[in-house]
């Protein structure tokens, strides 16, 4: 069998890992594998680069895609669609694996349903890939979110400070509320829940009044109803670029106004999304891409690989793409047992 390799939407730590799996898996059972590069960008024209065993070694630690991205839709245009299907006739591609968040996984249902031969591995620091436990690239993220935390913790006690560390995520707060859980926030808000300023600035002042500073994380996706900043600019997959909304500056100066208390921001942006991936994204990615072989070997096209417990299942794509994985209840329950 000849497979086919993309990595599409946001990099993040896990995807060389998981590319690496796809060709060591495939090349066991004697099979070849074609990369195809940024993302969908890379079938839409016809821009490939063959890949074995040799040109994945010393890749599994690396963080990005030795294939590169984009947020390119392939299906938004019917010639696009068209010209991705001969690509892969082209090359004699006999299935193709993507890996990717919502949006490369919704393009991947979309090839299916017009007969392409596909099969998907989840991927996105966000999370919010409905169907699987955990995504690779969030672990990474959420530890780069962490430490940033802790630096900032030196500056908000040193100075008697309140500072907010906005993170990414989407419309879904794990990003927000695995970093607020792992670095001991005071106050951790998150898309899921609405904006209560009478609540924020209640827990900045009891931290303040505790310890003398506060630290509060923000996801990027919280609504804080009309703000200056919000750019509206969106991607080809229609999504608004939250981080330039700039939730974080905007909370530090309510903040500042409503306690008194002199309050800084930090944006760490696209530094959650490089550097080498944590252990648990390694195994993670090494289980999905082997798993996604495992899944085309069986014939079942249409699926994607995905954690569910201590085990790495088949389930359709229409099962994992569409909807948002978003925090739960539970969580934001234990969350908010540690507000100051
Ligand atoms: O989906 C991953 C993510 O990092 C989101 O958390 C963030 O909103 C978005 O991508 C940023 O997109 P871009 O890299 O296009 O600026």
């Amino acid at each position: 069998m000849r497979f086919g390799v993309l990595t599409g939407g946001g990099d993040c730590p896990g995807l060389n890992a998981a590319i690496r799996a796809v060709v060591r898996r495939s090349a066991l059972f004697g099979h070849t594998t074609l990369g195809f590069l940024d993302g969908w960008k890379g079938l839409r024209d016809d821009l490939s680069r063959p890949l074995d065993p040799a040109s994945v070694q010393g890749i599994l630690s690396r963080g990005g895609t030795i294939l590169g991205s984009s947020r390119t839709n392939p299906f938004l245009k019917e010639g696009d669609a068209a010209k991705v299907l001969a690509t892969l006739a082209g090359h004699a591609v006999d299935v193709l694996i993507a890996i990717g968040g919502d949006d490369t996984l919704s393009a991947a249902r979309e090839l299916h349903r017009r007969g392409g031969k596909v099969v998907g591995v989840p991927k996105t620091m966000d999370n919010d890939v409905a169907g699987t436990d955990w995504t690779f690239g969030f672990h990474s993220a959420v530890a780069v979110a962490v430490d940033a935390l802790e630096r900032l913790r030196d500056t908000a006690d040193s100075h008697h400070r309140a500072i907010v560390l906005e993170v990414m995520g989407r419309n879904a707060g794990w990003v927000a509320l695995a970093t607020g859980l792992a670095g001991g926030a005071d106050v951790t808000l998150v898309p899921e829940e609405p904006y209560d300023e009478a609540a924020l600035l209640r827990h900045v002042q009891r931290a303040v009044a505790a310890r003398g500073s506060a630290l509060i994380v923000a996801s990027e996706g919280i609504d804080l109803g009309p703000q200056k900043g919000s750019a509206g600019a969106r991607d080809d997959f229609g999504h608004e670029l939250l981080r330039e909304r700039g939730v974080g500056a905007e909370l530090a100066r309510r903040i500042q106004e409503g306690t008194g208390v002199e309050t800084r921001s930090a944006q760490i942006g696209h530094i959650q999304r490089g550097g080498s991936p944590e252990l648990f994204d390694r195994i993670l990615a090494s289980r999905l891409g082997a798993g996604a072989v495992d899944l085309a070997l069986a014939g079942r096209f249409g699926e994607v690989a995905v954690l569910r417990g201590p085990v790495v299942i088949g389930i359709p794509l229409d099962e994992a793409v569409g909807t948002t994985k978003t925090v739960t209840p539970d969580w934001l329950d234990l969350l908010h047992t540690f507000d100051a």
